[in-house]
């Protein structure tokens, strides 16, 4: 579904991605781990179109998607929920639903809130309520229902369990499952939670200064802690 090949880019002269190839397959989520500064943010946002690619190629379904913009991608079907980024506090949970459905028609914006809402109870419940009295763990399911407004193919997540407390970790991750499950929405999660992460995904890159250190299932990582390490050190 999403195949990269070759990929480098970085910040000014500054090079952080290193000849990076990676694939995402329909259907599956696909967890890439690593320290901070690996760049793991840095790929999503040379998918999604925030930062252009210096070499190398980005394909989604077959089609080059390198340089294009984020609203293009969105229209293809590639939604982000960025790191740290939740909600807009003064506007309620709906409002921040629309804005995830901006560039579809009104009718069908509104259609889709619907939809994604049966899939969240606790934000029907609170459709009215400002964004900024959810708890930490609601604000992510908002970040991730926004995200999901559009009705991606793709849909990338970095770090969702940044700043949540273990118990609701448990209960975004859990959610992001299901929504794999029974949406059959392909999942790019990007996460520091290891351990967590690998309980959900189908399988792992590990990324260590800019460049692939691992690739392979979840039980692999799992069985041994010292490419863990290895990966982290
Ligand atoms: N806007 C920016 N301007 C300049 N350098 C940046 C910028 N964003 C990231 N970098 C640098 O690029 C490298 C990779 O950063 P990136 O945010 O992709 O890492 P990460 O793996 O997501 O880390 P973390 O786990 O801390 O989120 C780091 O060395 C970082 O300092
Ligand atoms: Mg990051």
């Amino acid at each position: 579904m999403l195949e990269i090949s070759g990929l480098e880019t970085g910040y000014g002269k500054k090079q952080v991605l290193f000849d990076l190839s990676m694939e995402v397959k329909e259907g599956e989520i696909l967890a890439l781990i690593g320290p901070n500064g690996a760049a793991k943010s840095t790929i999503l946002k040379a998918v999604c179109g925030l930062i252009p690619p210096w070499n190398g190629e980005i394909q989604f379904n077959g089609t080059i998607i390198n340089g294009i913009t984020p609203a293009e991608n969105v229209a293809r079907g590639i939604t982000f929920a960025p790191q740290g980024s939740r909600v807009f506090n003064d506007l309620t949970v709906m409002e921040n639903l629309e804005i995830g459905g901006f560039q579809l028609p009104r009718k069908e914006a509104k259609k889709r809130i619907t939809e994604v809402l049966e899939f969240f109870p606790i934000l029907k419940e609170r459709k009215r309520q400002d964004a900024g009295r959810l708890s930490g763990g609601e604000q992510q399911m908002l970040a991730l229902a926004r995200a999901l407004v559009p009705k991606p193919k793709l849909l990338m997540l970095d770090e969702p369990s940044l700043g949540l407390s273990p118990n609701l970790v448990n209960t975004v991750f859990k959610k992001v499952s299901d929504l794999n499950k029974e949406l059959g929405v392909s999942i790019l999660i990007v996460e520091q939670k290891v351990r967590d992460v690998l309980e959900i995904c189908n399988r792992a890159y590990g990324l260590k200064l800019g460049k692939v250190v691992f690739e392979g299932l979840p039980t692999e990582l799992i069985k041994d802690k010292n490419r863990i390490k290895e990966i982290f050190i």
